[in-house]
């Protein structure tokens, strides 16, 4: 079975098609980041447009990449939400219109739990159950993955995202959108100890984040030392946000995994690529004895590959969603 999936839901155009839930054939992305770096974050309505320009050119290329046609495709995958309303409508009339054209079945997906199927592509050893993280732009999931479509929330953001976090420090900071890679890179040149930022609902066993106190503890230190003319160093204050964030979100994945008796660790989403939060779970699961699983980077960020996958095993369980499939701009996972 070869899947044509779509994802449309943010500020990335991407085409894939698999083989299954687990072979990518082929995952064209095509970014707007440099559209948008002008106005310092996603414009909804420029996403849109940029999306109705690019995603016949992208399905057509993840076509021609993977070496088949369109009377190949036996299922077609789209993203139906978290996401922008425009944005996530580009994908799905897309996608309806080649359903209805091919006579093919249609599935919707959750944005976010497609990215955690980013790790059935990379890895085809991974089988559930195991314990999934989620860091995105949007949201920060902690869940036990029970099956290919089951789950059990066990920690959520109570407010602001990580990456979201990330893009705010980023903009203060005065660095480029996508903030979080900027940071990432920044931190490198920084000493995370110099500057201490207060860590959330860090009492053991809590497993929910909140990232909004940390996000205005920073910004407040910026603005402060600009107010009073003194100096700081951009590095060292990137550097010791990007620790605070890392040290909530080792310690809760890691109380997570040791009071479920799981071993194995997924991580995804955009925030999957920083550095430092991989090189910390490493060594936490090293350490422990614990197996983690985490897409590379071009698969964390926003792409079609891991919508395929999920679309694969929603329809494999529960077969096609009807032509009436509309977008859900606040699906939560
Ligand atoms: O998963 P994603 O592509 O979009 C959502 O579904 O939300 O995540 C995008 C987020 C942005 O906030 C971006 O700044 C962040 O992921 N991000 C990073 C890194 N690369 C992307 N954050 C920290 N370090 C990175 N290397
Ligand atoms: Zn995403």
């Amino acid at each position: 079975m070869l899947t044509l999936a779509l994802e449309t839901s943010c500020d990335e155009t991407a085409a894939a098609v698999l083989r299954g839930g687990r072979e990518a054939l082929s995952n064209v992305i095509s970014s707007q980041a440099d559209i948008h770096r002008a106005y310092g974050g996603v414009v909804p309505e420029i996403a849109s447009r940029h999306h109705l320009e690019q995603i016949n050119y992208v399905t057509d290329m993840a076509l021609e990449e993977a070496g088949v046609g369109l009377g190949d495709v036996g299922l077609i995958g789209v993203t139906q939400g978290p996401g922008l309303v425009g944005a996530l409508l580009v994908g799905l009339a897309t996608a309806k219109a080649f359903a209805l054209a091919l006579d093919k079945p249609i599935v919707g997906v959750n944005h976010i739990h497609a990215h955690l199927c980013a790790n059935y592509i990379e890895h085809p050893d991974l089988e559930p159950p195991f314990m999934g993280l989620i860091v995105s732009g949007g949201h920060t999931n902690i869940l036990k993955v029970l099956g290919r479509n089951r789950w059990e929330i066990l920690g959520r953001t109570r407010d602001d995202a990580a990456g979201e976090a990330f893009d705010k420090v980023a903009r203060t900071l005065g660095l480029e959108y996508p903030g979080g890679p900027a940071i990432d890179r920044l931190a490198r040149e920084g000493d995370p100890t110099a500057v201490g930022f207060k860590r959330a609902l860090m009492e053991k066993g809590n497993l929910d984040f909140s990232f909004s106190g940390l996000k205005t503890g920073v910004l407040n230190y910026i603005n402060t030392s600009r107010q009073a003319g003194r100096d700081f160093n951009r590095a060292d204050v990137a550097a010791g946000f990007q620790e605070a964030v890392v040290d909530v979100i080792r310690a809760k994945a890691m109380w997570a995994m040791e009071s479920l008796g799981e071993k194995r660790l997924a991580l995804a989403g955009g925030v999957a690529s920083n550095s430092r939060l991989r090189a910390a779970l490493e060594e936490d699961c090293r350490e422990r004895g614990f197996e983690l699983y985490a897409p590379s980077p071009a698969l964390c960020t926003d792409n079609a590959a891991m919508v395929g996958a999920a679309a694969y095993y929603k329809y494999m369980e529960f077969g096609g969603d009807g032509l009436e499939l509309d977008a859900c701009p606040n699906l939560s996972i």
